[in-house]
Parts: structure tokens; C-alpha cells; sequence
């Protein structure tokens, strides 16, 4: 029961589990069994279901492959050495789904409905979460307008859908950035913030641009003055310079990352500096120069630490400090790693069992 709604389990005849070897995957292309679904109509949330993964045929005029009232969400969920399932700062990802729905006028997702559902299908598909070292299965919850009706208007139907992939690495290597000074991923007033499919249609022309440079990703900068930082690629940009970790405080342009706020809250304890503020291009390339920039990196759940070390920028690439000497990150990285696998303690009581 998902509140006032049943949710209705078909299961797969046959598990496909065993055509993958799912600890050595490419990230998203290979789906679990199953996927969770409902369907929202006449103001309410009218059913929810469990059944095969499958595609499902959508008309062409359905609204938001026209006016993008899509938003979605990313989350992983973990297997331990006793093969028990856990799942990382699930209600997070409840709360940001739902202020993403309320800015792109969507209905919000009841948390019965949202945990319910997401309980049961990871329950079903525990087969398909990794166990090596760095493997989870990656979870995409998302909400999607599906009026047939090509009029601009805020839909009427919708339909939240979970599908889950078991996922590795996201970046096998280090990255290089190419500080983006034209175009902006996010403006004041925009959607920045949440997690709007949008955001991301956006970003592939300048990432495209960029790699043909050489670089696997941008680095924002703010629309306004392009003086300040903003978030790399799609992941929160995090520095330490000196002894204090600085990172871009949120705003209506910085996606409020779940991993941004899990590294904040693991630096804090161990007594570091932390700074949320604007942080300047001139500050990192000052730093730079006096060798006093110690690390740089991008957080997200798909990669959770991005270590980067190449900054490009006006035409000259700086290098940055080798990624085996960077203390925080690579500690930051194994704690999330070993609190998220059972093998470390929880003690912000971040995980959540599924079964
Ligand atoms: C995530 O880190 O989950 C993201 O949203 C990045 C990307 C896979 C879209």
C-alpha cells in the first residue's frame, strides 16, 4: 500500500540478470527487470504499478517531448558483504524530486507513494546491485507530463516512472575542464536548481564544443559576470585551497547535490574548513599560481567524486596537483565508499535498508 494507492506487482517470468555481467556494465544502458510506475489524472494519483521493464508506447504529441515538463532523479543503491541492500539519503532525493515538481508546475509525488514504490522495486531487483568494490545500481525516479496536446499549457496527466541500472565507474579516468564563458548552464530566476530534464539538453552543445578541444567537460561560470564559478559538467564543483574546502553556496542556479551536501557534512565533521560562497575564476587562478590550489573536483551521484586535473582557460591549460596527492577527496571518496558498502559506521544514518 503506497497510502491510499495498492501498488500491483507483475513479475518477470524469467530474469534477465544473467545475459549481463553486472559488475562490468556501461553506465545506463543495461535496465533491471522491473520498473515501478503511476499514473496522475483528474488532480490525483490514480494507480501504481510493478511490471517488467519494458518500453511503452507514447503518442508523438505527448507534452513533454515538446515543452520539457520532465524532471528526474538520480540515486544509487548499495550492496553489503552480507548481500544486504541499502539505499543512500533516499528521502533527498523524495524532497528535491518534489521542489523540481513544483517549479515545473507538476503534482508532487505523495513520500508514501515515492518510498513505497521505490521500496518495492529495489526489493525485486536486488539481484542486479553490484557487489565489487565500486558498483551500485543506479536509480533514475522520473516525472513526465503525457497530455497528447501540442497547445503550451501545463499538462493534465502524468506519469512517475523508476527504472534502475547496475552502474560502475562514470568517469574511468580524471577529468579536464574548459572554463565556459558563453554559454550558461543556468540563469537567475531559471531552473537551475532543480532537476529539470532541460538543464541537461542545454549543457551538450558547449560539452560538445569542448571535447572537441580535448576536454571531457565545462566548467560553468555565472551568466551575469562570468567571474564566478558555477558547477562542472553535471556534477557541484568543489576546491580546497590552502586548508579550506570551497564550494559555489547554493542558489537559484546550483542544483542543492546530494553528494555536495554528503562531502560538506563529512568535511565538517572532520573539522575543515568549509566555505559556502561565490568562489571567482580569480581566486582559483591566483591560487594556481602560488601553488596553493590543492584539489578540484566535481560531486555527483553518477560519478560521486570527479577528481579534476586540467583547468582550461583564455587559451592556456593549467595543470593541477596529481591526483595522488590530494588528501581530502581521496579520503572523502573511500568513506562514501565504505559507509555506502556497510564497512564503515553510519553515523549521519545516511542509508537506509531496502532488504
Ligand atoms: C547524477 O549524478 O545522478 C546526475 O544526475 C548526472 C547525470 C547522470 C545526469
Amino acid at each position: 500500500m503506497t497510502g491510499t494507492l495498492d501498488i500491483t506487482i507483475e513479475k518477470i517470468k524469467k530474469s534477465r540478470v544473467s545475459d549481463y555481467d553486472i559488475n562490468n556494465v556501461p553506465f545506463g544502458k543495461c535496465f533491471s527487470d522491473h520498473m515501478f510506475v503511476a499514473e496522475y489524472a483528474d488532480g490525483k494519483w490514480q494507480k501504481a504499478y510493478i511490471k517488467p521493464y519494458a518500453d511503452e508506447p507514447m503518442s508523438y504529441a505527448t507534452s513533454a517531448f515538446h515543452y520539457g515538463q520532465a524532471i528526474f532523479e538520480g540515486m544509487k543503491a548499495y550492496k553489503n558483504e552480507a548481500g544486504e541492500v541499502s539505499l543512500f539519503r533516499p528521502h533527498t532525493n523524495f524532497e528535491r524530486l518534489n521542489k523540481s515538481a513544483i517549479r515545473m508546475a507538476m503534482p508532487e509525488i505523495p513520500e508514501e507513494l515515492f518510498m513505497g514504490g521505490l521500496m518495492e522495486l529495489i526489493k525485486l531487483d536486488t539481484d542486479w546491485v553490484p557487489t565489487s568494490e565500486t558498483g551500485s545500481l543506479y536509480i533514475r525516479p522520473f516525472l513526465i507530463a503525457t497530455d497528447e496536446a501540442i497547445g503550451v499549457k501545463i499538462s493534465d496527466t502524468y506519469k512517475f516512472i523508476i527504472i534502475s541500472c547496475p552502474a560502475g565507474k562514470y568517469y574511468g579516468e580524471p577529468i579536464k575542464v574548459l572554463v565556459e564563458t558563453n554559454f550558461y548552464r543556468a540563469v537567475k530566476g531559471g531552473v537551475g536548481f532543480v532537476k529539470a530534464a532541460g538543464n541537461y539538453g542545454r549543457s551538450l552543445y558547449p560539452t560538445k564544443l569542448a571535447q572537441q578541444k580535448g576536454y571531457q567537460q565545462v566548467i560553468w561560470t555565472d551568466s551575469e559576470t562570468q567571474q564566478y564559478f558555477e558547477e562542472s559538467g553535471t556534477m557541484n564543483v568543489m576546491f580546497v585551497i590552502g586548508d579550506t574546502l570551497l564550494t559555489p553556496a547554493l542558489s537559484d542556479t546550483i542544483l542543492d547535490g546530494v553528494t555536495r551536501s554528503s562531502v560538506l557534512a563529512l568535511a565538517r565533521d572532520w573539522g575543515m574548513k568549509v566555505e559556502e560562497r561565490k568562489v571567482s575564476i580569480k581566486e582559483v587562478f591566483e591560487a594556481i599560481e602560488a601553488n596553493n590550489l590543492k584539489e578540484v573536483f566535481g560531486c555527483g551521484t553518477a560519478a560521486t567524486i570527479a577528481h579534476i586535473i586540467g583547468i582550461g582557460h583564455n587559451g592556456k591549460d593549467y595543470a593541477l596537483p596529481p591526483v595522488a596527492d590530494r588528501k581530502f577527496s581521496t579520503k572523502v571518496d573511500e568513506t562514501l565508499r565504505n559507509i555506502r558498502k556497510g564497512k564503515a559506521e553510519d553515523k549521519m544514518h545516511w542509508m537506509v535498508k531496502v532488504i
